[in-house]
């Protein structure tokens, strides 16, 4: 059987694992980059087939642009790669790392710029710790159908290693940037992932339970209200945790991450809507328990937790 991607070609081979709204907006992108091979990982055979023979199709008010990328369920038909961006649902990243693994070589960065705490922490259990790198995404999309897409804007990546191993980190930076993403790199990235755990505990739960899009939130007082304490409580938790948060304004960064994506529907509100488990025990959850371990509570953290998990419990197996 043939191999997905060349092993006869001097470009970078980047591997995208995950097929969601935020997958395929990123392996949609670097496939433009002519410097680049870039092929999707997914577990699901006819998704992988047909995203295949159909691309990725990027809807926006201009129109509909499909871009071809190769897509398999098969590891073994790819090539060891340059770079795996893992962009899996938190819950599947065991079951992604054990996926990936055999494409993961000595030189292989992988990536998680997944929603959540503790994704980089899973994937160090099942491949070389110093090879896995972190980060985050302000990009936002909608998943419409299998490889349809609707772009919500290109935001900045921010990326970094959690064993400090800085020079692969700088290489990936330099990678994504060569794709034309604003990337930056953070010799803190943990600071990085709380960050945008904050914006998502505030925004997210709220945002599902109330069916509303992320810049509605903000426009109901009430709620504006409620978002703005949970990003104090994840903001003290990030305190007891270490996290250094320097001139952070939790409020103010809530805020603006719901001007900038006023249209968006959250990524917790489309899980919902479309009857999928969501990633509260990775946002809300995983603050709760980490005020837990020190000797703190986090009552909303908790409170929407619970809720959500409430909401979707018939979905999770
Ligand atoms: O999960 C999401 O939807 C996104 O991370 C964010 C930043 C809340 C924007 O919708």
């Amino acid at each position: 059987m043939s191999k997905v991607n060349s092993p006869h070609t001097a470009k970078a081979r980047v591997v995208i694992v995950g097929p969601g709204a935020m997958g395929c907006l990123l392996a949609a992108l670097l496939s433009r980059a002519a410097a680049l091979e870039v092929a999707l990982l997914d577990y699901r055979p006819d998704r992988a087939k047909l995203l295949n023979e159909q691309g990725i199709i990027i809807e926006s008010p201009a129109g509909a642009d499909t871009v071809p990328v190769r897509c398999t369920a098969e590891p073994k038909q790819l090539e060891t790669a340059d770079l795996v961006i893992i962009f899996t649902k938190a819950y599947d990243t065991a079951a992604a790392a054990q996926h990936c693994a055999s494409i993961v070589g000595s030189n292989t960065s992988v990536l998680t710029l997944q929603n959540g705490l503790g994704n980089y922490q899973v994937l160090q259990e099942y491949l070389p710790a110093e090879q896995i790198l972190a980060g985050t995404t302000s990009s936002g999309a909608t998943l419409l159908g299998v490889g349809r897409i609707r772009q919500a804007g290109i935001g900045r990546i921010i990326l970094g290693s959690p064993t400090s191993n800085h020079a692969l980190a700088d290489s990936a930076v330099g990678l994504l940037r060569s794709a034309g993403l604003q990337t930056e790199l953070t010799v803190d990235i943990n600071a990085v992932l709380w960050r945008k755990v904050l914006i998502n505990c505030a925004i997210n739960p709220l945002t599902a339970l109330t069916r509303r899009r992320n810049g509605e939130l903000w426009e109901s007082a009430p709620l504006r209200g409620l978002a703005a304490q949970v990003a104090d409580e994840v903001y003290r938790v990030g305190q007891a945790v270490g996290i250094n948060w320097g001139k952070f304004d939790p409020r103010r960064e809530v805020e603006e991450v719901c001007r900038a994506t006023a249209t968006n529907q959250s990524s917790m509100l489309q899980d919902v809507l479309a009857g999928r488990r969501t990633e509260v025990e990775y946002i809300t959850g995983s603050v709760a328990q980490a005020a837990e371990q020190h000797g703190l509570s986090a009552p909303l953290c908790q409170c929407l937790t619970a809720l959500i998990e409430g909401l979707t419990e018939q979905h999770i197996q």
